[in-house]
């Protein structure tokens, strides 16, 4: 029998909510598949948590020590909390967002730098962009995955400013690019570029697309460069090259040309929400956050104030969060068969779910409620493990 120790943290708003619909997944995969053990060890964190508490702590502070000496992964709902009423997000004093200290805490605390988001349209599911184009992507032409640099660029801990007299005058933020950080993320594109080995759906040729504005910023240049030498060392893998502005306008006029697009911290926070349009919504968009040790994984979306309490938010970028969780272990522990089973049982089971068209939350055109989307999903599960 296999254990694996996963810290939940649910977070704010719908975090909870989708997070109890993800759990349920993952548990169906355990009842289902006989030598799979989870142990779950939930943590409140959060903004709302932070207020909760008397604004002492946003998180408890062993929570880190845990996720960094004893949890095999992590999966996280959402953080951040802005009253629907007021607009007023919870903020220290210094302006800083209450809950970024999870959120950051853990990226660069454990050193995860490559952000996996894939872009994939299921069938069953309409994309979301209008009018006369209604028609015209179908899930064939839209899978693709892209690779964002997750511990510098414009995240770096290099803000600043000037402040006179009490006002803010001055206010920057320093893009650093680093050789190693460019290079472990760029290497990390083209191993998984191999192990995913799909190809792009145009000609199924495998290919990574290094998407850079090097043509003007000296970070970019830098980026690109490492890309070049970094691309030959793979030969069975083609070299591809787009701006970003450019970019943006590709991944939505054809998607089918990539694969695998690996991009500079900030460019690819902005990309992936885009591209979520072409999976149908941003509640279809799951992210796994990685480094050479450890691995969080969570939704692309955030804490939605406004649809909190309500169990109507789409669960299925947090279940499929979860699949990406299952096969970042099945990597990581060499085991290509139960892992990787469970992984592709719940991805299955979403692929099922969809395509029966009966069982969709309101972002998808249905009026299914978050929790039918799980009950549905973890059924799924059972009738495919028959
Ligand atoms: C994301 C989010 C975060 C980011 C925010 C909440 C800091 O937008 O994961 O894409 O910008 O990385
Ligand atoms: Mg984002």
């Amino acid at each position: 029998m296999k254990k694996f120790k996963i810290v939940v943290l649910p977070g704010d708003g719908i975090g909870p909510e989708i997070i109890h619909e993800g759990l349920k997944v993952l548990k169906s995969v355990e009842e289902n598949l006989n030598n799979i053990n989870f142990e779950f060890i939930e943590y409140e964190c959060g903004a709302q948590y932070y207020l909760k508490t008397g604004k002492k702590e946003e998180w408890p502070k062993e929570v880190f020590d845990v996720c960094k000496n004893e949890a095999d992964a992590i999966l996280l709902g959402a953080i951040g909390w802005t009253d629907p009423q007021t607009g007023k997000t919870v903020s220290y004093p210094s302006g800083r967002m209450v809950g970024l200290d999870i959120l950051f805490g853990l990226r660069f605390g454990l050193d995860l730098y490559a952000n996996i988001r894939p872009t994939k349209l299921f069938e069953g599911v309409q994309h979301k962009i209008s009018g006369e184009f209604r028609n015209i992507w179908s899930p064939k032409n839209v899978d693709f995955v892209t690779i964002r640099e997750n511990t510098e660029g414009l995240y770096s801990d290099t803000h600043g400013g000037l402040n006179r007299g009490g006002q803010t005058e001055i206010a920057t933020d320093v893009r650093l690019i680093t050789r190693k950080g460019s290079e472990r993320v760029i290497k990390f594109a083209f191993e998984y570029c191999k192990r995913r080995n799909k190809g792009s759906p145009k000609d199924g040729k495998l290919r990574v697309t290094c998407v850079d504005k090097s043509n003007v910023t000296a970070g970019c240049k830098l980026f690109r460069k490492i890309y070049q030498e970094i691309a030959p060392q793979y030969p069975e893998i083609e070299q591809d090259y787009a701006f970003i502005d450019a970019f943006t306008q590709w991944i939505i006029r054809t998607p089918e040309w990539f694969d695998v697009c690996v991009v500079p911290n900030m460019f690819g926070d902005i990309a992936t929400d885009l591209a979520a349009v072409l999976q149908g919504s941003l509640g279809m968009a799951a992210s796994g956050n990685v480094g050479d040790k450890y691995g969080m994984f969570e939704p692309l979306h955030g804490s939605a104030p406004k649809y909190t309490g309500k169990n109507v938010v789409n669960p299925i970028a947090t279940i499929l969060a979860g699949a990406m969780m299952l096969d970042w272990l099945s990597m990581k522990n060499n085991d290509e068969s139960t892992l990787k089973k469970g992984s592709n049982l719940i991805d299955q089971a979403v692929q099922a779910v969809l395509k029966e068209g009966k069982i969709r939350t309101y972002d998808l055109g249905g009026s299914s409620s978050t929790s039918e989307v799980g009950d549905a999903i973890a059924n799924k599960i059972k009738q495919l493990t028959k």
